[in-house]
């Protein structure tokens, strides 16, 4: 891919950035849509994230996405925040607004319902309670994404029972928080049942959660996506719930970006979840 001088630069702002898949992903989209652009890593450690943010209208930058560890920074260094942002409590997608001035927005719970929508057709959040495992910062996205999108209720277990209860206060409405103890039990209501903790990626044991009480009906996804068919996936896979993988919350996430950095709207194709997984 050549780029010119009047090329649009974007990037991903992370500590360590190399494992990200962003710069094949925005790559891909780049290419395809023959955008005189460019999407590069940019390794910034923690003490110089706000920095690098502040810098960014400075060096021509259209914007940037942000990753571990610097989403709660970006929140606190942009001019402005969106209310995907705002209630998220992170940032995850910076844009350069014509004026120069930066603006914060989080697209986690949007690619996190784009992806349900895609896999698992007719899903509605309206459909009944969702129960979601975990209370981190991907968590904060889709229980707010989730509400905003019409569920009756959250149903939140976290094995910190306080950072639940932050979460539940945090949002202001609609989620209730049970004891991780009882986290089998909530199962019995849920219509979607989503695993936002770190367990079930490699190299970490499954999520420790039988599904015995899940109904048949309930749809159930994992944002952990290596493996791609995680321990809790199969085991639903296996009982005859419909489930989906977490990839595509990734791939989703990033269309407002690549919109809003370099004037196109990406599609989501099957092509570009083969490359972007073949990376
Ligand atoms: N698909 C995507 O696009 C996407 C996007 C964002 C994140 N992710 C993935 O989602 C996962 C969570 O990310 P995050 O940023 O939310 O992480 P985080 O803020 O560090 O939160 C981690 C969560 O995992 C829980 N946890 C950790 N070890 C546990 C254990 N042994 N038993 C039970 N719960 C445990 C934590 O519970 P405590 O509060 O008790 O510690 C917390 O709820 C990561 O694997 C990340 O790669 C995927």
């Amino acid at each position: 891919m050549i780029v010119s001088g009047k090329a649009k630069v974007a990037g991903v702002m992370g500590w360590p950035v190399g494992h990200s898949r962003s710069p094949r992903l925005h790559g891909f989209w780049l290419d395809r849509y023959g955008v005189d652009g460019a999407y590069v890593p940019l390794s910034v450690p923690p003490e110089r994230a706000a920095e690098a943010i502040r810098a960014l209208p400075a060096l021509g930058f259209r914007g940037c996405n942000v990753t571990v560890p610097h989403k709660e920074v970006a929140a606190a260094t942009v001019d402005r925040l969106d209310d995907s942002a705002r209630r998220a409590g992170a940032v995850n997608t910076v844009v350069v607004l014509e004026d120069g001035t930066l603006e914060g927005r989080n697209t986690d719970g949007f690619g996190f319902l784009e992806n349900l929508k895609a896999g698992a057709r007719g899903w509605r959040a309206d459909a009944g309670p969702a129960v979601v495992v975990g209370a981190g910062g991907a968590a904060r996205a889709i229980v707010a994404a989730l509400l905003d999108d019409g569920a009756p209720e959250v149903l939140l277990v976290n094995r910190t029972r306080e950072r639940a209860e932050q979460l539940a206060a945090d949002i202001g409405g609609g989620v209730r928080v049970l004891d991780w103890v009882s986290r089998e039990t909530a199962l019995a209501e849920a219509a979607l049942l989503v695993n936002t903790t770190t367990q079930g990626m490699a190299g970490h044991p499954p999520l420790d959660l039988s599904l015995e009480r899940l109904p048949a009906s309930a749809v159930v996804t994992d944002i952990v996506y290596t493996p791609l068919m995680t321990p809790l996936l199969h085991d639903a896979h296996a009982r005859g719930n419909r489930v989906v993988d977490g990839v595509g919350m990734l791939l989703h996430q990033a269309r407002p970006g690549f919109a809003a950095w370099f004037g196109v709207e990406p599609e989501v194709t099957e092509e570009l979840r083969r490359f972007v997984l073949g990376a």
